[in-house]
C-alpha cells in the first residue's frame, strides 16, 4: 500500500482516551485525529459506537466524526484513509452508520470472565452480537476488522489456551472481517508467547488476515512485534504517547505506542509512511493536552533532544 511495508493503526483516539476519567474535550479528540494524519497515518481509530453509560469518554464519537469529515470524506488522491470505529452490536452499527462510517470494527474476548466484564455477556453471545453487526456492515460496503481480546490472559481467569484464541479469530474471519488483530489486553505477553501463539495460529491462518494489539503493562510490546513481524504480520495497532487501558482491565496500562515502533521500523528500514518527527510532537502535546508523563520511551527521549 504506497510504498509502505507495514501498515500500523492508530488506536490512541478510541484505546487510548477511552480509560481516561475526566472527559477529554471533543476539539481535543478532533485535533488530536488531524495530527496523526498529518504525521502520516492512514488507519485510525476515531471512537467507539457503545454503551455511553459503559465508556462515557466516548459519547461524543458522533460530533467527533462530524468534526472529522474533512478528512474521513477527503477527496481522491488526498490519501487513502481509513477511521475504523468500535461498533459491537447492531446498536453500535446503527449509530456508526448515521455518522457515515466507512469501516467497523467488533470484538470478543477469547476468555469467558473479560467478556462478562467488558461487554456483559458470553464469548458466543459477543459473537452472535458481532455477526449480526458483520451481516447489515458489510452489504452496505462498510469494511469490518475483527479483534479479539485477552490472547495471553484474562483479568479475572487466568491463561488463555491458544484453542479459545483461534475459535474466536476463526469465527471472526468467516463472518467476513478482513483481517483480526490479536489483542494483549493485558500486556503480559512475552515475545515467547507471542511466537508459541502465533506458530499455533499460522498453521491454518494466513500472517495476512492478522494483525497485532499489544499493550505494553510489563514492557513486552516492542518486542512482541518484533517477533511477530518476523513471523509474517505486517499491521499493528499503537497508541501515540502510549495512551491507553481498558476500564474493563484494571492495571491494564497503556498501548504499545505508536512512537516507539516507528522508531524501531525506522531502523530496520522498513517503511511505516509515518513521519516520526511529527507523530513525536502529536505524543508531546496530547500528554501535555491530558497533564499526563509522555509513556513513548521513543517519543520522549526525541522530545528531549
Ligand atoms: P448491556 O448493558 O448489557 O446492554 O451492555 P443492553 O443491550 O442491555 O443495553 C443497555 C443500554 O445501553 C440500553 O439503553 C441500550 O440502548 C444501550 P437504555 O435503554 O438503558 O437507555 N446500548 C447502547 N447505546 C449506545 N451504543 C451502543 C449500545 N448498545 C446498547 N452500541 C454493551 C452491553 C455491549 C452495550 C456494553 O457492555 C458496552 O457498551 N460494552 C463496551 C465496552 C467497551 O467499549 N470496552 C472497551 C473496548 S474493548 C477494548 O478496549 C479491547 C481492545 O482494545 C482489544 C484489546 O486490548 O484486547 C479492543
Ligand atoms: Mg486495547
Amino acid at each position: 500500500s504506497g510504498g509502505r511495508d507495514v501498515r500500523i493503526l492508530e488506536v490512541g483516539p478510541r484505546d487510548g482516551l477511552q480509560n481516561i476519567k475526566t472527559l477529554v474535550p471533543t476539539p481535543t479528540k478532533v485535533e488530536l485525529i488531524e495530527r496523526l494524519a498529518a504525521a502520516g497515518l492512514r488507519d485510525i481509530e476515531a471512537t467507539s459506537f457503545v454503551s455511553p453509560k459503559w465508556v462515557p469518554q466516548l459519547a461524543d464519537g458522533a460530533e467527533v466524526m462530524r468534526q472529522i469529515r474533512p478528512l474521513t470524506h477527503a477527496q481522491p488522491g488526498d490519501g487513502d484513509r481509513r477511521f475504523p470505529v468500535l461498533a459491537p452490536n447492531p446498536k453500535g452499527l446503527e449509530n456508526a452508520m448515521k455518522s457515515d462510517a466507512k469501516e467497523v470494527v467488533i470484538f470478543a474476548s477469547a476468555s469467558q470472565a473479560f467478556s462478562k466484564a467488558n461487554q456483559n455477556c458470553t464469548v458466543d453471545e459477543a459473537l452472535a452480537q458481532a455477526e449480526s453487526v458483520a451481516r447489515k456492515a458489510l452489504p452496505q460496503g462498510i469494511a469490518v476488522r475483527g479483534v479479539v481480546s485477552c490472547i495471553f490472559a484474562d483479568p479475572y481467569s487466568g491463561p488463555t489456551k491458544p484453542q479459545e484464541v483461534e475459535y474466536v479469530v476463526k469465527r471472526l474471519l468467516d463472518m467476513g472481517c478482513y483481517e483480526v488483530s490479536l489483542g494483549d489486553t493485558l500486556g503480559v505477553g512475552t515475545p515467547y508467547d507471542t511466537q508459541l501463539l502465533l506458530e499455533y495460529l499460522l498453521r491454518d491462518t494466513p500472517a495476512r488476515l492478522l494483525a497485532g494489539h499489544f499493550h505494553d503493562t510489563y514492557g513486552q510490546a516492542v518486542a512482541n512485534v518484533a517477533r511477530a513481524y518476523d513471523l509474517g504480520l505486517r499491521t499493528f495497532d499503537s497508541s501515540v504517547a502510549g495512551l491507553g487501558g481498558c476500564p474493563y482491565a484494571v492495571g491494564a496500562k497503556g498501548n504499545l505506542a505508536t512512537e516507539d515502533i516507528v522508531y524501531m521500523f525506522d531502523r530496520m528500514g522498513v517503511n511505516t509512511g509515518v513521519d516520526l518527527d511529527k507523530l513525536v510532537e502529536t505524543g508531546d502535546w496530547i500528554s501535555q493536552q491530558l497533564g499526563r508523563p509522555n509513556g513513548s520511551r521513543a517519543g520522549s527521549a526525541l522530545v528531549a533532544k
